[in-house]
């Protein structure tokens, strides 16, 4: 492939990741950006592995390994469970920092690259500050897979002098990064290289060590934005325009979600990267944590014929899906319950929190996927207002979302988060197993509330006999 083509088919990959991100913006064309999306990786794999800079040497090699790695990504993507996306997507993070740090090696012991003066400087401060993004990418997403899937625990590992600690590291940074600038030969710049490496790794472990259960929402999408940084310090060393603006899209478009997921939780920046808010957590968290609401009184059980009957007797409806619908898989039930009381006038609305689940847009995909209709999903801000007029606000495996300690109690991890105010409905009814508490660990008060009922039990499993009863 000539020089020419292979820059004009940039070109166009360019232009469908700008139309693979606007299409991603609304649900209606998610489906049409993921299409462009496809198609310009396809063009860019293509003009990257058939262009003028890849020796045909070489081919062989690129070929065999996209054949083990597509596999493995093919196998992956089928077996993997929607409640484990959040982990794969972590995971995946850590293999673009993993790649940054490898390029910025092999690009350092090139020997083939000779540049001299100020083009030196520029191609090492590259590297240096490729790998650095690159190496806290790859820890910092390690931990957070871990922290995702419960492996590594939720609370927030806050040492004693950790801002100091971090503080140093950057010093050890900057001077190493001075003497990496310096060094004459390859061997000497080793040394610097190495030890900016280590630190970098550490400092990824500890920024989400430190970091609480409730803030894991906004760790995800800046590990999103840093992996497009890393990607795009990648385009720097290997001076690939494409891979270069690639990256600044991921990295910009994951800055921007990090600012949305924190206007969500009413947290700012750099309090979250201060850690330790949510001060328990991890998947199996049962245990409710310190400061927040002591349990308080009996809570109220109902059964499923129940709910149905005060179902079939309410003029709005209001449901609230949270992880447990992902975990249980309870959407399609939930899509023939929406369907049976909309047939029966019932006016049946959606509240999607924007930390629901454990991905953004997490149940809005699960919601699409049952073919739930767009215009009765609602944002947080479009129908918190509506809680007061609404009969029944139906919580389906939902906690952190509609815990009002955080309105409520200003000593709970989570105070100053928004929540959907299911309270002020006339009935709510929170569909769960146990009295278990949520991602943040923190114990929830409204199901002490005179006007909540509890339905226990798996949410499909309970979903499916409302849907029994309500169709008897
Ligand atoms: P959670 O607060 O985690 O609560 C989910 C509830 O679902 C649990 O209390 C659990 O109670 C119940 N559950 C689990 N399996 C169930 C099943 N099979 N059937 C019925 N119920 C089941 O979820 P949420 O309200 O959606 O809030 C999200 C939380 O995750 C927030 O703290 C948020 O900060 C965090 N988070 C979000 C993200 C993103 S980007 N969305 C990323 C990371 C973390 P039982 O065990 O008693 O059933």
């Amino acid at each position: 492939m000539s020089a020419s083509l292979a820059t004009v088919s940039y070109l166009g990959a360019t232009i469908l990741f700008i139309l693979c991100l606007g299409g991603l913006s609304n649900q209606e064309t998610a489906r049409r950006g993921n299409l462009y999306g496809m198609i310009g990786m396809t063009i860019a794999v293509l003009a990257t592995v058939f262009g003028p800079r890849v020796a045909s040497a070489g081919l062989p090699w690129i070929i065999g390994a996209t054949v083990v790695g597509g596999a493995i990504g093919l196998y992956l993507a089928r077996v993997v469970k929607m409640t484990q996306m959040p982990e794969l997507v972590a995971f995946m993070h850590s293999l673009v920092g993993l790649a940054a740090c490898l390029v910025g090696f092999a690009s350092y012991i090139d020997t083939s690259i000779t540049f001299t003066g100020a083009e030196k400087a520029i191609h090492e401060i590259e590297i240096y500050v490729g790998i650095l993004i690159g190496a806290v990418t790859f820890s910092g997403s390690v931990i957070a897979f871990g922290k995702l899937s419960g492996k590594v625990g939720g609370k927030p590992l806050l040492l004693p002098g950790r801002h100091f600690i971090n503080l140093i590291g950057l010093l050890v940074v900057i001077y190493f990064g001075y003497a990496f600038l310096q060094a004459e030969t390859v061997q000497a710049g080793m040394t610097p290289l190495i030890v900016m490496t280590v630190i970098s790794l550490l400092f990824g472990i500890h920024m989400v060590m430190a970091i609480g259960g409730a803030d894991m929402p906004v760790v995800v999408s800046m590990l999103n934005s840093y992996s497009g940084w890393a990607a795009a310090a990648t385009g720097f060393m290997l001076s690939n325009d494409l891979l270069i603006v690639t990256g600044a899209l991921v990295g910009s478009s994951g800055a921007i979600l990090s600012y949305i997921m924190c206007a969500a939780m009413n947290r700012n920046f750099i309090s979250v990267i201060a850690g330790g808010f949510g001060s328990d957590g991890g998947a199996p968290a049962a245990k409710p944590a310190g400061g927040s609401a002591e349990p308080a009184g009996e809570v109220s059980p109902i059964l499923a014929a129940e709910t149905a009957e005060l179902l079939r007797e309410a003029k709005n409806v209001v449901i609230v899906p949270g992880y447990g619908m992902a975990v249980a898989q309870a959407q399609h039930t939930v899509f023939e319950i929406t369907s049976h009381l909309r047939a029966k006038g019932v006016n049946v609305r959606f509240a999607i929190h924007p930390v629901a689940g454990r991905m953004p847009g997490h149940m809005n995909v699960l919601l699409a996927e049952a073919k739930v209709p767009y215009d009765i999903v609602m944002e947080m801000d479009e129908i918190n207002e509506d809680f007061p007029e609404t009969d029944v606000a139906m919580v389906i495996g939902a906690n952190d979302i509609v815990n009002p300690a955080a309105q409520e109690d200003p000593a709970s991890p989570i105070a100053g988060m928004p929540v959907l105010e299911v309270w002020k409905a006339k009935t709510s009814i929170v569909m769960k197993r146990s009295m278990a508490s949520g991602y943040a660990g923190v114990d929830n008060p409204l199901f002490y509330k005179d006007n909540n009922r509890m339905l226990f039990g798996d949410a499909k499993k309970m979903l499916d006999e409302v849907l029994v009863a309500l169709k008897s």
